[in-house]
């Protein structure tokens, strides 16, 4: 349920307005074909040829089968042709193990076909996923998100299955049953055709119905899917407020929608069986009569055309299970297509996610090591020295080094996530390099949104933000971000163990650097008495440790990466005043001639802060240190006083 959706609030993740309607506006679209087909093409190649060439050879041992029987009542049976016998068995026991074999290896390629292309795509979508912009994650559910990597992954390997497979077998077995069955008799095909487009008539009639059912079906899975796994991870809000009888009743509601149309698609796709079944029937039997007294009239007139008889007895036992054949796979191709198309609206999903625009970078300057002379030359080096520098390439081929020293300026800066909606109103700010700055205000004020556009998560309408006066623009995002840490009120953990989870803010931290990160963060403490130490396993997002446990499990993963600027949100608001204080202290120490940003509730935390901010409405209405501000007896001495409070 996450922020801000308890049982009161429901309605936030779960019906993801734009995937409603992104599926309302869902159309059938053919390059998603082609799309699922490249990936089949590449490294696939083999495997994809070799299940095409088992679909061929199994529909040719499929028919010879058929003409079996046939011949040999025409050919030995009716010729009384008892050497030749053996001769027939033996090649008929070679096609039906040969049958058997291609079957068999078919089953087995497709299988690692189909698996390896899921892997592939689900490589393809992580490594997409991680590009993606923090916009896309802010206006798409994670249940959303995660479907794509699950339901709809599967979709992709039910076309490549359904598609290769079935329809392109069913159409093979039709045209070679075809053209078997004109070989036999020209008026007998002729009397298929009749029944084919009665069946014909039927399945489209009844088909369409279903597919409609089929598409609601997919809309209340995605239903039902969101309000479990809303409910999952809600599971103790439901508790707290007592909302498991109506979470059963509204689920209880999603639950039947989903019965409902599912029942109907099955219904319709059910009731086309047994229907095209009796067609079936009727048309063996109306075939059986015709091609009776076909041979019947044909022997007893010994009628031929060519030389021939009209209709041998072997050729209308053949040509009777041929028209079976030839039915069959028309009932089914119908449904088969309705299986690709409804399949394909999940892998289009899944390829709307890989066009959506990856996020935009077209920084020139990057971080690079240095070392600095006595005289402050800087000389750009491989190794880790503490020193940065942003390396700026300038028009003439030349290159600037200039010292990463963590000077922020914002000068007039308008922002709207909504660019109709501006959230941020003229907001300038200058930290110099070793400040703290502060940001306090109200919820909703803007402050989260300031520290946003500092790292680029979001770009500003207008006005600039300088970076040791290079305008952040201009930075590559992923140098801009590894020079300042953030720590969130969120606390995401991964799996893995407490060490593990603190060295993720600088990969080649030695375990002392990580203690001592931990000891600045006031982490040590906490840590040396959990049952394995350092090692303990922090299982999915650390729920085995305290909401400010994790905090400061955060905070020394922000310390340990050691970085020029700090950015500190709402960080320690789940901490003890006193832990707290001791956190401020140990990062005070740290960020000794670095930058700060804090946001915090508790005012006293920010007391000793060069600048304090007070934001409201998205705009900066006070600003100076904490003495001027009270001495101003403006909104922040009224804050500080108690008259006002946040929130
Ligand atoms: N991802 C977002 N998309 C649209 N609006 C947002 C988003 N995040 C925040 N807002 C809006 O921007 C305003 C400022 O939010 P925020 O910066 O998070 O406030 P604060 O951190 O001060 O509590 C609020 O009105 C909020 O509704
Ligand atoms: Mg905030």
């Amino acid at each position: 349920m996450g922020r801000g959706g308890g049982p009161g609030g429901r309605g936030g993740g779960r019906r993801d307005p734009r995937q409603a309607m992104e599926d309302m506006n869902y159309k059938f679209n053919p390059q998603v074909f082609g799309r699922i087909f490249t990936y089949m093409k590449g490294k696939y190649i083999l495997m994809t040829l070799f299940v095409f060439f088992t679909i061929v050879a199994n529909t040719y041992c499929r028919l010879r089968g058929t003409w079996f029987t046939g011949q040999l009542i025409d050919n030995y049976i009716a010729k009384k042709d008892l050497a030749g016998l053996p001769h027939a068995m033996i090649e008929i026991v070679i096609i039906h193990l040969a049958e058997i074999l291609i079957q068999l290896s078919q089953q087995l390629v497709m299988n690692r076909l189909t698996q390896g292309i899921t892997k592939d795509i689900r490589d393809d979508l992580f490594t997409k996923m991680q590009s993606l912009p923090i916009k896309y994650f802010d206006q798409h559910s994670t249940g959303n998100i995660m479907s794509r990597f699950t339901n709809d992954v599967d979709t992709v390997s039910r076309v490549i299955q359904s598609t290769l497979t079935q329809v392109f077998s069913t159409l093979l077995t039709l045209f070679s049953v075809l053209g078997s069955m004109l070989v036999i008799s020209i008026p007998l095909t002729g009397m298929v055709f009749v029944f084919v487009i009665l069946m014909g008539v039927f399945s489209t009639k009844i088909g369409g119905k279903s597919a409609r059912y089929f598409f609601g079906r997919q809309i209340a899975v995605g239903n039902v899917n969101g309000y479990i796994e809303e409910h999952v991870t809600g599971q103790k809000v439901v508790k707290v407020f007592n909302y498991e009888e109506r979470a059963k009743k509204e689920f209880d509601k999603e639950n039947t929608e989903l019965f409902r149309v599912s029942d109907k698609a099955n219904l319709f796709s059910n009731i086309l069986m047994p229907i095209n079944g009796l067609l079936g029937n009727i048309q063996y039997i109306v075939l059986a009569l015709l091609g009776a007294i076909m041979a019947i009239k044909g022997g007893s007139f010994n009628f031929t055309i060519a030389g021939r008889h009209v209709l041998q007895l072997g050729e209308l036992i053949t040509f009777l299970s041929l028209s079976r054949q030839f039915t069959m796979p028309l009932t089914q191709i119908s449904m088969q297509v309705n299986t690709v198309v409804q399949s394909m609206a999940g892998a289009q999903r899944i390829f709307t996610i890989m066009d959506e625009k990856p996020e935009e970078d077209d920084g020139k300057i990057t971080l690079v090591n240095v070392t600095k002379a006595e005289d402050g030359t800087l000389t750009e080096c491989a190794e880790r020295t503490e020193h940065w520098a942003w390396k700026i390439p300038n028009e003439d081929g030349t290159v600037e080094l200039r010292e990463l020293k963590g000077d922020i300026k914002l000068n007039n800066v308008y922002f709207g996530y909504d660019p109709e909606k501006t959230v941020l109103h003229d907001i300038s700010i200058y930290a110099k390099p070793g400040q703290k700055i502060a940001l306090v205000g109200a919820t909703g004020a803007g402050k989260t949104t300031i520290t946003n556009l500092i790292n680029r998560f979001y770009d500003i309408q207008s006005g600039e933000i300088l970076y040791d006066g290079i305008n952040i623009k201009n930075i590559k995002k992923k140098d801009l971000r590894g020079s300042m840490s953030i720590v969130l009120q969120d606390t995401d953990l991964f799996t893995g163990t407490v060490m593990e989870n603190i060295r993720y803010g600088k990969l080649d931290a030695t375990d002392e650097e990580c203690i001592e990160a931990a000891k600045i963060a006031n982490a040590h403490g906490f840590i040396e008495r959990l049952t394995d130490g350092y090692d303990t396993m922090l299982d999915s997002n650390g729920t085995n440790l305290s909401q400010g446990q994790r905090q400061l499990l955060t905070i020394a993963r922000a310390a340990v990466a050691d970085p020029p600027v700090m950015i500190l949100d709402e960080a320690t608001s789940s901490i003890d005043t006193r832990t707290e204080a001791l956190v401020q202290s140990g990062m005070d120490r740290l960020m000794e001639g670095r930058t700060v940003f804090v946001i915090a509730h508790r005012l006293s935390t920010v007391q000793n802060s060069d600048a304090i901010m007070v934001i409201d409405q998205g705009k900066i209405i006070e600003r100076g240190d904490h003495n001027t501000l009270i001495d101003q007896k403006g909104v922040y001495y009224q804050l500080y006083t108690g008259a006002f409070e946040l929130e």
